[in-house]
């Protein structure tokens, strides 16, 4: 198998239309009707763009290339169907004959060109069975349910044997702790998120139009915080979910892709990270102590406003100790520096921490 052919963003159209031509011959031989199954494919418009950021995560590609090469045989493998005990692969060619439309689609997925490359030319095998298992009682009866791997939740597939069929090629690397992850538990399957019939994501190969859209289809809750005053630049399209959580599972809660929830702001705030010399111990603990990731009313995503935020933890010594009220406000009876302008930031400044010497209580 030639690795080289695994690129995974190339501009090659080579694999492309090699599985284009191959099918081309083999629906002329089997299925000379059907041979407009061959046509130019129709142009798909894909939308902009919608992730940026640090996905090295879900990179390893040369691991699971590697794996996937040692794994595979010539046809790229099939997958196991225990719902139709007994059933033989048929072929590529034979499913397109009656699937004209979904193979359209489907190669100009990362898929049919990957599979086409790893078959070395021999021939335009190793695609719909590698996912759907083998189709002989499928073909014989098309509407039997569960004798082809369905990946929806209403096609008689259980979601393990759908997500095994994924797994299959895909086990490790980002998806290592998927098991037991929150959404494996809940029963979602794979095609939850992804589509690998068609390329209607950029990357990724995702459900929706984008990452975002992907997530907000079952947290809208969270995707509406993100128009909050305050908030990262997620729907102006610069950030997408991936860049904080990985949605196939992790060790740290909740599905966040660091070891730690504060390696996670230090990816791209580093200068947040330190050490200083006088550290504010809640910033070193926790970021969310103070911010909330998704989105806030307050000022700079503040989980409360100042000085309440502060007071939450500074009650028991000396200045912050008063109670604070109406009259203490730049308009009232008592104006109290602590509630006017940017309330204890005016001369608390340096809140994340403090390398000065004469910083200790983080005026400087
Ligand atoms: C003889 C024609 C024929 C062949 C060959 C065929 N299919 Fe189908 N397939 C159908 C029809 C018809 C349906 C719709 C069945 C229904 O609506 O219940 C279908 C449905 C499906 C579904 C959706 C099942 C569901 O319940 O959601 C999948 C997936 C599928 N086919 C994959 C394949 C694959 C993969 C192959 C090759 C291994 C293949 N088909 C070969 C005719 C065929
Ligand atoms: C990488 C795995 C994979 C490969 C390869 C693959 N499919 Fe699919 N297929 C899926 C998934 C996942 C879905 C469910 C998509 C969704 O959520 O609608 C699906 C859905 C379908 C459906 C049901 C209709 C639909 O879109 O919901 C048909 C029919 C089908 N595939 C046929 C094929 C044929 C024919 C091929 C080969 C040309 C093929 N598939 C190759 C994973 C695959
Ligand atoms: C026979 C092996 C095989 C199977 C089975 C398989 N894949 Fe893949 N998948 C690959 C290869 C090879 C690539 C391309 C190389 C890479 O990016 O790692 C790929 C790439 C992908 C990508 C990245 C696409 C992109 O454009 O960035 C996604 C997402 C994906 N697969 C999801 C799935 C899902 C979901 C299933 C099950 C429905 C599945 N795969 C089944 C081999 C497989
Ligand atoms: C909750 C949503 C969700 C579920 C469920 C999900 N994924 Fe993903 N997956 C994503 C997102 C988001 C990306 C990031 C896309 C990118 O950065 O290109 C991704 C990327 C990938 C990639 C490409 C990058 C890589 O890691 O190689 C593969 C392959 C993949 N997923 C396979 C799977 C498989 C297999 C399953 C089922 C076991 C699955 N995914 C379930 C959301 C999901
Ligand atoms: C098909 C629906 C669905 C989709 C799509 C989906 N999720 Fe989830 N997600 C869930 C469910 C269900 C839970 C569990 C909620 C609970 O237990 O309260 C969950 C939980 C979570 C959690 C909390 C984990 C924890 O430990 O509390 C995070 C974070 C999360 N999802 C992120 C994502 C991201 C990021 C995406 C997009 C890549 C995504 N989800 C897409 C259904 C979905
Ligand atoms: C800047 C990083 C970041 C981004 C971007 C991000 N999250 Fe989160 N998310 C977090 C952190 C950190 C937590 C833990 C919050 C806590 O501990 O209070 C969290 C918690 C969650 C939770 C569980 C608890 C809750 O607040 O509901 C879900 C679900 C979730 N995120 C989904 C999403 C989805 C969906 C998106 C995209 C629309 C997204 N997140 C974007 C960092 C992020
Ligand atoms: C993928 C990169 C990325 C990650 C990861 C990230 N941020 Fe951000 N953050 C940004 C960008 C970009 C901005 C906007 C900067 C600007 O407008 O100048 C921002 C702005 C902020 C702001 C200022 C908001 C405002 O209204 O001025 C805060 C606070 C913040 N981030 C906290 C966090 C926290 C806490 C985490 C960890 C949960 C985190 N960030 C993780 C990219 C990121
Ligand atoms: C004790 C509360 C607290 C904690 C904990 C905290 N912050 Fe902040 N953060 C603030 C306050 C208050 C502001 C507003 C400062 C201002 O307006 O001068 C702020 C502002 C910010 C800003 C935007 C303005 C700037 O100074 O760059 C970023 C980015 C930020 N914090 C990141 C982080 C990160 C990353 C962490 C975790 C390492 C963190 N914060 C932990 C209170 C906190
Ligand atoms: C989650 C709790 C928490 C929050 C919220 C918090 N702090 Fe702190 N802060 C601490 C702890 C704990 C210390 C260390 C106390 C010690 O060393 O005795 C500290 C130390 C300080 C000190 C130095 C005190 C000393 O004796 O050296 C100042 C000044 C301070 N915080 C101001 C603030 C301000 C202003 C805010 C609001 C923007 C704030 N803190 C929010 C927990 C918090
Ligand atoms: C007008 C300036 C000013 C404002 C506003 C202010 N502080 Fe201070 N704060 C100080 C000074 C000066 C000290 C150092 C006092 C000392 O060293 O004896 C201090 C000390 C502290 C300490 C350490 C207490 C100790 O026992 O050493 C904490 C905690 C603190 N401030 C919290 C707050 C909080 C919370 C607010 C808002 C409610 C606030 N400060 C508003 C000037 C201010």
């Amino acid at each position: 198998m030639r690795l080289c052919f695994f690129r995974r963003r190339g501009t090659d159209a080579r694999p492309i239309r090699r599985v284009s031509a191959l099918l081309a011959l083999a629906l002329l031989a089997s299925h000379a009707h059907l041979a407009q199954a061959a046509a130019p494919a129709p142009t798909i418009d894909l939308p902009a763009t919608n992730m940026s950021g640090d996905t090295s995560v879900y990179r390893e590609i040369s691991a699971d290339l590697a794996r996937l090469a040692a794994s595979l045989p010539g046809d790229g493998g099939v997958a196991e169907n225990p719902g139709a005990p007994g059933a033989t692969p048929i072929g590529t060619a034979t499913c397109s004959a009656c699937h004209t439309q979904e193979q359209l689609l489907y190669s100009h997925t990362t898929h049919a060109r990957a599979f086409a490359a790893g078959s070395g030319g021999a021939s335009a095998v190793g695609s719909c069975e590698s996912c759907h298992g083998p189709g002989s009682l499928h073909a014989g009866s098309p509407t039997t349910k569960g004798a082809i791997i369905s990946f929806t939740h209403e096609g008689g597939t259980p979601v393990q044997t759908q997500t095994q069929a994924c797994m299959g090629c895909h086990t490790g690397g980002a998806r290592q702790h998927w098991l037991s992850s929150v959404h494996e538990t809940r029963g979602l399957s794979c095609s939850d998120c992804h589509n690998p019939m068609a390329r209607g994501s950029p990357e990724g190969l995702m459900a929706k139009r984008s990452i975002n859209e992907t997530c907000a289809g079952c947290h809208q809750d969270v995707r509406a915080k993100f128009n909050r005053r305050s908030h990262m630049p997620l729907p102006e399209g610069q950030m997408s979910c991936a860049d904080c959580h990985n949605p196939h599972g992790s060790v740290t809660k909740p599905l966040l892709k660091t070891d730690t929830a504060n390696g996670t702001c230090y990816g791209c705030h580093a200068e947040r990270r330190g050490p200083m010399l006088f550290e504010h111990p809640p910033v070193r603990e926790n970021c969310m102590n103070c911010h909330d990731p998704h989105g806030s009313n307050q000022q700079t995503l503040l989980a409360a406003p100042v000085p309440m935020l502060c007071q939450q933890c500074h009650t028991a010594v000396r200045h912050p100790n008063d109670l604070q009220t109406p009259a203490g406000l730049a308009n009232g009876g008592a104006p109290d520096e602590r509630l006017i302008s940017r309330a204890c930031l005016s001369c608390h400044t340096t809140i994340h921490g403090s390398n000065n010497a004469a910083g200790a209580k983080f005026h400087r």
